[in-house]
């Protein structure tokens, strides 16, 4: 039995409801019996049923000795949004289940397994165990830091400004920079900024992608208690308001929350902010080759810049005329 390929396929199948399960993991389970895959089942929605439980329904003949379960993930034990699958693992009566990674949730953590151990099911695991946490990098991310992962993003012009001091507002990117900026707020489960930001530019601040998503939550730093919630900013997903000052508390208080990944889309004093309390692991920079010049704000204060706050360079390529470079810690 090729474990190994068979968990390719209960990968495979679990990909494209990666935008409509999160901050759910992505999760395909295969029943086999022999080298024959003889059902499918995949996470297909937040809240919804889970892997296991779409594959024993899609199953069309009895459970035998000879069938196997694959999932990417060990099985939930606790009562979530829906009920344990060890449960349903069990009454089925399959004797063997092949498992990708151990479920980082700490309400889950390896008692899923010790579950269907307990009743007699063999368990074997860690096949593409490296691949299933790639996959749901901010997923595992959030359950092993205790924190959401957390990316910036800062669109920077050649002499390193980010906005007119007049609050005249002009594009400093080029579009495809911006149709490649709501691919990742598209990934991310919260889009974070400030009061400025959100008084000055009027932003939408949704991923406007052409597929079907759970929008990310908005979360909105201000002092300011009264908003007014016709203005774009609080249509298309929930905003959260939050007065903390605190950027450590903010993100506990984030934490709290079904949000695995935030991502921060603000000015220079809130980036700068987050970059000072070493609160990030990804910043992203699109820098077009044009100047703002001197009229204009710069997103480091002298003596400053992203190489002073400890991050090495992932990966730089250019989109249309600007230069896309992914620091990370
Ligand atoms: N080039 C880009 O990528 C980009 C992206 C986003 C924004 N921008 C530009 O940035 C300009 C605004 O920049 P900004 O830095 O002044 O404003 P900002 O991004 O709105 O951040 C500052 C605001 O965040 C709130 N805040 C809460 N806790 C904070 C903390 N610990 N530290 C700092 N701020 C905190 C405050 O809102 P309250 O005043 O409401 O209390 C503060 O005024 C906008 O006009 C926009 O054009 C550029």
């Amino acid at each position: 039995m090729n474990y190994t390929s068979l968990m390719e396929r209960a990968i495979e199948i679990s990909m494209p409801f990666k935008y409509l399960v999160k901050p759910n993991p992505m999760v395909g389970a295969l029943i086999v019996k022999g080298d024959q895959i003889v059902s499918e089942g995949t996470h297909q929605k937040y809240g919804g049923a889970h892997a296991e439980i779409n594959c024993f329904q899609a199953l069309k003949e009895p459970i035998t000795d000879e069938h196997e379960m694959v999932c990417t993930l060990e099985p939930c034990n606790h009562h979530g949004k829906t009920g344990p699958c060890t449960e349903k693992i069990i009454a089925s009566g399959i004797k063997r289940i092949i498992i990708g990674s151990l479920d980082p949730n700490p309400k889950v953590a390896g008692t899923g397994i010790k579950k269907l151990q307990d009743a007699g099911i063999e368990v074997v695991q860690g096949i593409l165990e490296d691949k299933v946490k790639k996959l749901n990098k901010f997923f595992f991310f959030k359950h092993l830091n205790g924190r959401p992962f957390i990316t910036i993003k800062i669109a920077s012009s050649a002499d390193g400004k980010s906005h007119s001091k007049d609050g005249s507002s002009t594009w400093i990117t080029s579009k495809k920079s911006r149709e490649d900026v709501q691919l990742i707020r598209a990934e991310h489960d919260a889009i974070l900024t400030g009061g400025n930001t959100v008084r000055n530019d009027q932003p939408r601040m949704n991923a406007r992608v052409d597929f079907a998503l759970n929008q990310p939550k908005k979360i909105l730093l201000t002092s300011q208690n009264e908003w007014n919630r016709d203005i774009d900013f609080f249509q298309t997903s929930e905003v959260d308001l939050i007065a903390e000052k605190n950027l450590h508390k903010v993100i506990n208080t984030i934490a709290q929350q079904d949000i695995n990944s935030v991502l921060v889309e603000a000015g220079p004093k809130l980036v700068r902010a987050f970059l000072k309390e070493d609160l990030c692991d990804e910043l992203i920079e699109y820098k077009s080759p044009n100047n703002l010049g001197d009229a204009s704000v710069p997103w480091f204060e002298d003596n400053e810049g992203i190489d002073k706050f400890n991050f090495n360079l992932k990966s730089s390529y250019t989109i249309d005329r600007d230069l896309k470079s992914i620091f990370t810690k």
